[in-house]
C-alpha cells in the first residue's frame, strides 16, 4: 500500500454534502482530499451499496432495514434531500457507482465492511469481487476495513494483496495476536479512547495507527504528535488546510 494520505474524508465531505454520495466525495475532492472512506452494505438481495446504518430512514427517504430492502427499492430512494434541496436527487450509490467516480476522481478510498447480523462474510466476498473487477492494479490499492473480524478474515482470503485494518472502539486486548492472525496493515480505532502509549506500542509493532472521527484540529494535531499516521474527519477540507492532504 502506497502510504495512506493522513487525512480522509469520512463518508466522503460529510458537512458540506450528504454523507456516502457521489456529491460528498466530489466535494472531498474539490476540497483537495486525497483518500475518503466509505460504507459498503447489501441489500435485501445482496447488491453491494454505499450506505451506513442499518436503518433508510436517517439518510433516505426510505424507511426500515436496508437489509430488508430490495435493490429495486433501494435505487429509487432520494439520500440528498434529507441533508439539504440543493441535494435533491443524490442517489444511494452501487459500489460500482462509487468506485469509477473515485477512479476518475483520481481519489484513494478506505471500503469498510458494515456488520450486518451474519453477513459479513457475505458483504466481504460479494463487494470485494466487485472492487477488485473495476480497481485497476495500477491505482494504489485501497484498505479494507470491518469492526467485524470475520468480515476482516473473509478479506483476507479473497483480497489478500489488499492491506486490511480492523475498527475498534478500544484497543482489544489481544491487538498484537489478532493484527497476527488477520495480517492487519493497521488498527483503526475511536480518537476518544485512544491514548499517545497505545499509539506508541501499536506503531512500535510494525502497524499504522488512525483514528476516527477527529473533528477538532487541535485534536488532530495532538494525534498526529503521537504518531498516528491518519485521521478519518468530517471536515476534511479544513483539515487538509491545516495539515496538507498527505
Ligand atoms: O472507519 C472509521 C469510521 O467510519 C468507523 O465508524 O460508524 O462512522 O462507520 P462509522
Ligand atoms: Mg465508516
Amino acid at each position: 500500500m502506497e502510504r495512506i494520505p493522513r487525512i480522509i474524508g469520512h463518508r466522503g465531505s460529510p458537512r458540506a454534502a450528504p454523507e456516502n454520495t457521489l456529491a460528498s466525495f466530489r466535494r472531498a475532492a474539490a476540497d483537495g482530499v486525497k483518500c475518503v472512506e466509505f460504507d459498503s452494505a447489501l441489500t435485501a438481495d445482496r447488491r453491494a451499496v454505499i450506505f451506513h446504518d442499518d436503518e433508510l430512514d436517517r439518510t433516505s427517504d426510505g424507511a426500515g432495514l436496508l437489509a430488508e430492502a430490495t435493490f429495486e427499492t433501494v435505487v429509487t430512494l432520494d439520500a440528498g434531500n434529507w441533508f439539504g434541496p440543493a441535494f435533491a436527487g443524490e442517489i444511494i450509490p452501487t459500489l460500482e457507482e462509487a468506485l469509477e467516480l473515485l477512479g476518475a476522481l483520481g481519489l484513494q478510498f478506505n471500503m469498510e465492511l458494515k456488520t450486518d447480523q451474519g453477513r459479513e462474510a457475505e458483504l466481504a466476498r460479494i463487494a470485494l469481487t466487485i472492487a477488485m473487477d473495476c480497481w485497476p492494479d495500477a491505482r494504489p490499492a485501497p484498505l479494507v476495513t470491518s469492526f467485524s473480524q470475520t468480515a476482516v478474515a473473509a478479506a483476507k482470503d479473497i483480497a489478500p494483496k489488499w492491506p486490511r485494518g480492523l475498527l475498534f472502539d478500544r484497543l482489544p486486548e489481544d491487538w498484537t495476536g489478532l493484527a497476527k492472525t488477520l495480517e492487519l496493515k493497521s488498527l483503526n480505532g475511536s480518537h476518544q479512547h485512544l491514548t499517545r502509549e497505545q499509539v506508541m506500542a501499536v506503531r512500535g509493532a510494525g502497524y499504522a495507527v488512525m483514528a476516527y472521527t477527529v473533528n477538532e484540529p487541535a485534536r488532530a494535531e495532538l494525534l498526529f504528535d503521537w504518531g498516528v499516521d491518519a485521521i478519518f474527519t468530517d471536515i476534511p477540507g479544513e483539515m487538509v488546510k491545516i495539515f496538507g492532504a498527505s
